[in-house]
């Protein structure tokens, strides 16, 4: 079975985009591949965190990830900053990895932007750590949306410059990019991915969202010149809310443009306001189930991490006797 690893951030919020984007494809994977999935705490506090929200955070995360039909029976689970090894083996590869490596990151020169000098170091160096994540568990396959293609890339890179300076030790992994719905786009700005961080709520749909709060968010989206409800090019707002609702009732994009042939954006958007309700409603009553169960959150976490520490240290320990540092 193909070793295929995938990770998302503790963040409060969860959008359509990661749910598309990475959550729904591992779900998928985990049937047919050797699927390892963590909570990246540490990858979280390269920017400011307050630790009781960042505790509960951590635990919304594992429930949603259950919700959505992670099964840590198939599956890998756990946090992070349970298993050590991935810190140690970060340091490693960030004396392996080049400045100016570091410095092509989009998504630094994107979350940085115009006050590089006062975010945190560890925001710059972050790709090291996920190149350490990856590396660590023998990964082939790693699905994620297209904005992290560059930091898998980078985590291939740093495995065959390892390879080559000390001996064979890593796997080199290769990005998969989902191409429907790989990037879901923001409901206020059609040219930007959804993101949390976002200046405005009204960017994205948050998988907690209510029935009131979608259909606002719905209405207020941008749309095209024009008046169809129709995909296409130069038609970005439209083909995003299109792609949404293909994405959560599982119809295909010219079918539902079909259906509304001669209606307008105000009937659709009551619609797809509607189906993603429809949708999210029993996601929302599983995930609001397992955080009432904050003891069995804690307990499948864990039994992950100690799993996930034996297979991490036998990769470090060919990694300590290879740079020397091992007596
Ligand atoms: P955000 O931009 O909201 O902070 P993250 O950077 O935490 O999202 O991304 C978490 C995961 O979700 C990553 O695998 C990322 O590729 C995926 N993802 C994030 N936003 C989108 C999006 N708009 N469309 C598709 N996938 C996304
Ligand atoms: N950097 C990824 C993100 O922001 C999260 C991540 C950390 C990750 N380590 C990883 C994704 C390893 C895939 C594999 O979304």
């Amino acid at each position: 079975m193909a070793k295929v690893l995938t990770a998302l951030q503790p963040s409060g919020v969860l959008h359509l985009g990661n749910y598309f984007g990475a959550i729904e494809p591992a779900v998928t994977l985990q049937a047919q591949h050797d699927l390892t999935m963590f909570v990246v705490d540490y990858h979280a506090i390269t920017v400011p965190q307050k630790p009781d929200e960042l505790r509960r955070n951590i635990l919304f995360a594992t429930a949603a990830y259950l919700a959505c039909g992670i099964d840590p029976k198939k599956t890998l689970l756990f946090q992070q900053s349970a298993v050590p090894q991935h810190a140690e083996l970060a340091w490693i590869l960030q004396c392996v990895a080049r400045m100016g490596e570091l410095e092509r990151m989009t998504q630094f020169k994107d979350k940085a932007g115009a006050k590089a000098e006062k975010v945190s170091v560890g925001l710059f160096t972050y790709p090291v750590l996920m190149a350490a994540d990856i590396l660590l568990y023998d990964t082939q396959t790693v699905p994620v949306g297209a904005d992290q293609k560059q930091h898998v890339e980078l985590a291939r890179d740093l495995a065959i410059r390892f390879n080559r300076d000390y001996g064979e030790t890593f796997v080199v992994p290769e990005p998969s990019i989902r191409a429907e719905g790989a990037r879901v786009m923001g409901l206020d700005d059609p040219t930007k991915k959804m993101s949390k961080s976002a200046a405005s709520a009204k960017n994205y749909i948050s998988l907690l969202d209510d029935e009131g709060a979608i259909l606002k968010k719905v209405k207020a989206a941008v749309t095209d010149s024009g008046a169809a409800v129709r995909a296409g090019e130069g038609r970005p707002a439209m083909t995003n809310l299109l792609t949404i609702y293909s994405l959560v009732t599982r119809r295909s994009i010219k079918e539902i443009e079909n259906d509304y042939l001669g209606k307008g954006y105000g009937d659709f958007k009551a619609d797809l306001a509607e189906v993603i309700t429809l949708w999210l409603k029993p996601l929302q009553a599983k995930i609001e189930t397992y955080l009432e169960h904050e003891e069995e959150l804690v307990k499948i976490l864990d039994a992950g991490a100690q799993k996930a520490r034996e297979r991490a240290e036998r990769r470090m320990k060919a990694v300590r006797e290879r740079i020397g540092v091992a007596l």
